[in-house]
């Protein structure tokens, strides 16, 4: 829409950042933390950029003052983590690890301390491996279970103090990443009828959480966070119409549609049983699904970049098992689904070095999206730039590029807004810069610089503001006028 007078964001708007305990933590052996799923996977040759690992990450584990103290300066108004399951479970179950609780007590208060609003995130990714060693983790029901009493002991620990939790990050990501492309754990390849029930179970231990929580703190905030790709159809020829709208039923509402209304696309369930690859669902399950979706009180985006849908005939292209993990731009493959779609890249459209589509205007159009189909308010729960950055001599790091990323991103989120989108909070990924899962350190995405390569022995992890770290503070200052 147009609208000759905008009023901008709304004054009590939720200015931020996120992160991820694997990707920052470190301390991967302390304080009696378990082994997680990505512990032992990293160690396999040749699943990481030059062999990356989290064990030291950017040792958020022991710098987390420092670093809440600069979130804290450049004015932000949330900061979203996640916690590692290990730490409060090492065994996934069982016993409670104290010492870890006290941890993420501390990171909370530390926020508090400076009026930042903690969110935060159940499950970023960090399986306990004993719970893959025990049962394989989410293939078996019995995941369920363990998940929910993690996360209600996470609510009544943290509950009086943490309003808003996500209770899964990008379940679309690390189930096609660890089942279908087999770049995540458990490392799988083309099991899609796996994947399906792999994420039943996500979307029933979702649920689940959600009522807990709900039974508890009434009043607390709570959705999850997925990963939208809003999709274009190539041009207007309609079998690339029906692509799209079969992208859209698999690839974003199988599981917009369970989080935001609490059933799986009718189509895409139909096409699955005729495959012999839905999942099995009982009526209990549903109904849970169907009660939490009428609870929850905010869908949180994680926006990248937007896809391109163009018809697929049934001998063409699969899924593809290969990612750019090196930043050499235009190594990345074209993949689909043979006989509905494959997903060319854009020719309007830039990428980044690791071919990721830049498309500001796409983040307008996932709230648009979420707005017109399930009304419901939305938090950006991520948003950022993976590019190389220079540490120069006198320790400055010049970003323009990431700057005229969040710009460009911020001004259609803004026009989101003016659209009567009602979007809570804006998280950019990431403050400090982090490990990225398999990219290693050389893909960076912070407002801040830590000073470290793939090598963890030369690391002195000393942290720099970057040129964006002082845009983003003033961003929050003028409350988006600035940009
Ligand atoms: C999201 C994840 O998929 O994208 C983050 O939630 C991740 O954990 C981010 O780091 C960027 O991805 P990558 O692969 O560049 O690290």
């Amino acid at each position: 829409m147009y609208f000759e007078k905008t009023a901008g964001f709304p004054d009590d708007f939720l200015w931020g950042s996120a992160s991820a305990a694997y990707q920052i933590e470190g301390a991967d052996r302390e304080d009696g933390k378990g082994i997680s799923n990505w512990d032992e996977f990293v160690k396999i040759p040749g699943k990481t950029f030059k062999g990356t690992t989290g064990a030291v990450a950017v040792d958020f584990y022991h710098h987390y003052k420092e670093d809440i103290a600069r979130m804290a300066e450049m004015g932000l108004k949330t900061y979203r983590f996640s916690i590692a399951w290990t730490r409060i479970y090492p065994q996934g179950n069982g016993k409670v690890n104290e010492t870890g609780l006290a941890f993420y007590d501390n990171v909370i208060n530390e926020c508090l301390k400076y009026g930042i609003e903690p969110m935060v995130t159940i499950y970023h990714w960090d399986m306990p491996q004993a719970l893959e060693d025990a049962y394989h983790g989410w293939e078996n029901p019995q995941i369920i279970e363990d998940f929910v009493t993690y996360a209600v002991t996470l609510f009544e620990r943290y509950g009086d103090r943490v309003k808003y939790w996500i209770t899964m990050n990008e379940q679309n990501i690390f189930t096609s990443m660890g089942w279908m492309e087999g770049l995540h754990p458990p490392g799988k390849t083309d099991q899609l009828k796996l994947f399906y029930q792999v994420n039943h179970h996500a979307n029933v231990a979702h649920a689940r959480s959600v009522l807990e929580l709900k039974k508890r703190f009434p009043h607390a905030m709570v959705g999850a966070s997925f990963a939208f790709s809003p999709c274009y159809a190539i041009d207007c020829r309609p079998e690339n119409a029906m692509a799209k709208a079969d992208f859209d039923d698999l690839r974003n509402y199988w599981w917009l549609d369970i989080y935001g209304y609490g059933r799986y696309p009718k189509s895409a369930m139909k096409y699955l049983k005729s495959i012999d690859c839905a999942p099995d669902i009982t009526a209990d399950e549903m109904q849970d699904i169907r009660q939490a979706a009428s609870l929850i009180d905010f869908m949180g985006v994680n926006y990248y970049q937007t896809a391109v849908a163009e018809y697929n005939d049934i001998y063409g292209v699969g899924a593809n098992h290969e990612v750019n993990t090196t930043g050499e731009k235009g190594t990345a493959k074209i993949s689909g689904v043979p006989g509905l779609y494959k997903n060319p890249a854009n020719p309007y459209l830039k990428t980044t070095d690791w071919d990721w589509t830049i498309d500001p205007m796409g983040i307008r159009m996932c709230c648009r999206t979420i707005t017109s189909r399930y009304d419901l308010p939305i938090i950006i729960s991520e948003n950022g730039l993976g590019a190389f950055d220079k540490l120069e001599e006198d320790k400055t790091i010049h970003d323009p590029y990431r700057i005229e990323y969040l710009r460009a991103h911020i001004a259609e989120l803004k026009k989101a807004v003016a659209d009567g989108c009602e979007v809570l909070a804006y998280c950019t990924w990431s403050c400090t810069d982090l490990l990225s899962w398999l990219n290693g350190y050389q893909k960076r995405y912070g407002f801040i610089y830590v000073e470290r390569e793939e090598d963890d022995a030369s690391a002195t992890l000393n942290r720099y503001p970057k040129d964006s770290f002082h845009w983003y503070a003033e961003v929050i200052k003028t409350n988006g006028q600035n940009l």
